[in-house]
């Protein structure tokens, strides 16, 4: 996610509660806070599962293997620093040649629309390597295989030539077309070469890029719905693109999961001045206000409705509800058209953390990040039955679910179905005419309507490959007990309560939860808060905004985003927060990647990414010998004037003073001995 959310954060906020009355709130409910908000990681696995103890029927290996690398201190500097002993490069740049006829990028971004197409995308988010010979997405190849990346939008400061700014004068079709080819997610073969580095394999018939203006079929129980038809597809089926590719996920029959997040932001009223959110019928007024959560025409960062009819709801209203899905991709067959699942709900979707049961059922754990908005599983209907081709189809039949944490450490999945009741008694069918695709276009509503638990702003939520435990991250939420609506005519920011702590919660924080019998298609779970983030250089002991115990000058950070555990069980953590390095964040430097262990809540800092950037997105080879990571938006922080006249002046990452903007682009890393990353 872009860091326009962050930047409305306010430098001094008002005084959160006092430590003391934060953990009178979490004791009081005989929560997890025994031995003080640091050992809540402890009591946890340590309570719960001993370290010491493997659990029946599991591996015996250890549920996290140890932190091994020496942390790295935070860091201002305009580049990627990583522990000693290892070392990286930069791959897949924007503007990169996707294929073997893609036209050399151009250092002042003047490269036409067709030219993008076959250019690596920007701002890179989600990332997944696929092993060449690989069945299940993780084992195969560690030194050849498809590198799939999110581009979820375009920072217009840096992505047009000088002088071309969205809406205003020297706008046009072509350069909506050029950010339209940037977005969605590109598919790119590398092979590492006998010296040991990574190469693109620019003649590969698998390189594509999947855009907004690729088409893709609509699937699951949404598909076809006359909320969707638009008078380019009366069927309501086959559908234009994606964009705002934020996090991803992917499955063990191989496929990638793309998830698009803010998609509210491209659509607007065109050159109808006076048109408004108050023409639509009052169905479509009030879904819209709940999503957008305002009356804002699109973001002046695109103003894709300028010159593209479909981005105008006045005259394509429906085109909006095809946007706020997951979609899915087969990296392995270029021929083969995207696929939204609409049963997995729509909304600003983060990631998708996608987890096995033991009678093969599939479940995905979701985020829908804005202030206030929850967390949803998904499980499937059919079971998953390795090699078998129906797994293809598994995400378009089941159910949906939405999260409520109580206070008391436990909490309960809600099925958003026709027959389940609200909290006012009422049947979710009777609200969304008996039509369980309307219910999942507008699956915020269904949500609310159950009494969902509004969240700090869920990003991306991680499986613990061994235990099953969850993880989410809670990025930060200064609206939490302002007083101020959700979205206009909606209920308040809610309060402090036990899964989020604290009123105007500017640093963020994890929480995790346990499925009860581990089974991840159960309906009930106990949660505890794995890490509060914060900041113990600026405040001191008994101030609840120096975090938890885990927390300390030489780890802090703000705003947890991007999330994975490797294979052994070690938990990544990227931030996309505030750099500014001061007030509040003084001491946080630039946005970094740390590693944690699950079980004693540690928290080292594995690396620093260079100025005006969010670190975000992780992967491995299946040897855990080599780390992927993405460097978003760097360079970001002077206005559209500023940028455009200097654009070196923040950030020359990565090419350095002889290039000419900075790019986003993909880090690999690696332990120069050969070893584990991480160990
Ligand atoms: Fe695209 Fe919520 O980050
Ligand atoms: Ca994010
Ligand atoms: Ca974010």
């Amino acid at each position: 996610m872009k860091s326009l959310d962050l930047d409305d954060i306010p430098a001094n906020p008002a005084m959160a509660d006092s430590l003391d009355q934060l953990l009178a709130r979490l004791e009081s409910r005989r929560r997890f806070l025994k031995g003080g908000l640091g050992l809540s990681a402890v009591s946890f696995l340590g309570g719960l599962l001993p370290a010491s103890r493997t659990l029946a029927g599991e591996t015996s290996a250890p549920i996290a293997a140890p932190l091994g690398f020496k942390a790295v201190p935070m860091s201002t500097a305009d580049r990627v620093t990583v522990p000693e002993g290892y070392a990286h490069a930069v791959i897949n740049r924007w503007g990169d040649p996707l294929t073997a006829n893609a036209p050399a990028f151009k250092g002042d971004a003047s490269d036409d629309s067709a030219a993008q197409a076959t250019q690596t995308g920007y701002n890179h988010d989600g990332l997944h390597f696929f092993p060449i010979d690989g069945k299940d997405g993780v084992t195969g190849s560690s030194t050849e295989g498809l590198l799939v990346t999110n581009h979820e939008y375009v920072t217009p400061h840096y992505f047009f030539p000088k002088g071309v700014q969205p809406g205003a004068e020297g706008w046009g079709p072509d350069w909506i077309r050029k950010a339209q080819h940037a977005q969605g997610a590109s598919i790119v073969h590398i092979r590492l070469d006998a010296q040991g580095q990574w190469q693109r394999v620019t003649d590969s018939p698998y390189n594509r890029s999947i855009h907004a203006n690729t088409p893709i079929r609509m699937t699951g129980p949404a598909a076809g719905h006359p909320l969707l038809r638009t008078q380019a597809d009366p069927e309501g089926t086959r559908v234009l693109g994606t964009f705002g590719n934020c996090g991803n996920g992917w499955t063990p029959w191989n496929t990638y999961l793309t998830c698009e997040e803010n998609f509210t932001d491209y659509f607007g009223i065109g050159a109808r001045a006076e048109a408004s959110v108050d023409d639509l019928d009052e169905a479509a007024r009030q879904h819209r206000l709940r999503y957008k959560g305002g009356r804002k025409t699109s973001s002046p960062d695109y103003a894709w409705d300028t010159h593209d009819d479909r981005f105008d709801w006045t005259r394509e209203p429906h085109e909006y509800n095809r946007h706020g899905w997951i979609v899915e991709i087969d990296p392995f067959d270029p021929s083969a058209a995207p696929r939204k699942l609409t049963a997995l709900g729509r909304f600003k979707h983060e990631n998708a953390a996608l987890t096995v049961a033991a009678d093969g059922r599939v479940v995905v754990y979701m985020g829908d990040d804005q202030r206030s908005e929850y967390i949803y599983k998904f499980v499937s209907k059919n079971a998953y039955q390795p090699g078998a081709p129906g797994n293809r189809t598994l995400l378009e039949h089941g159910t949906l679910y939405a999260a409520r944490f109580e206070d008391d450490g436990k909490g309960a999945w809600i099925a958003l179905t026709l027959d389940t009741r609200g909290t006012d008694g009422r049947r979710l069918g009777d609200r969304f005419n008996e039509d369980l695709g309307e219910l999942l276009i507008r699956t915020r509503q269904a949500a609310d309507a159950v009494g969902a638990t509004p969240m700090d702003r869920p990003e991306w939520i991680a499986v613990h490959p061994r235990t099953g435990e969850a993880y989410a991250t809670l990025t930060n939420n200064k609206d939490r007990g302002s007083g101020k609506a959700r979205w206009p005519g909606g209920p308040d920011h809610p309060g402090a309560d036990a899964a989020n702590p604290r009123d105007k919660n500017i640093y963020g924080h994890i929480v995790r939860w346990r499925e009860a019998d581990r089974d991840p298609c159960g309906t009930t779970f106990q949660w505890d808060i794995f890490a509060l983030a914060g900041n113990p250089v600026q405040y001191p002991e008994g101030d609840p905004r120096r975090g938890s115990a885990s927390i300390s000058a030489a780890n802090t950070f703000n705003s947890p985003d991007g999330l994975g555990f490797d294979a052994q069980g070690r938990l990544w953590i990227l931030t996309d927060g505030n750099n500014g390095n001061r007030g509040d964040y003084a001491g946080q430097g630039n946005n970094q990647m740390l590693v944690a262990d699950p079980v004693t809540g540690e928290l080292r800092r594995f690396l620093t990414g260079p100025k005006g950037c969010e670190v975000t997105g992780i992967t491995w080879t299946p040897d855990q010998r080599f780390v992927f990571v993405n460097i978003q938006h760097p360079g970001e922080g002077p206005g559209l004037d500023d940028a455009q006249a200097a654009p070196l002046s923040v950030s020359t990452w990565p090419d350095g003073a002889a290039g000419t903007r900075p790019r986003p682009a993909t880090v690999v890393i690696w332990k120069k001995d050969g070893g584990t990353v991480g160990s």
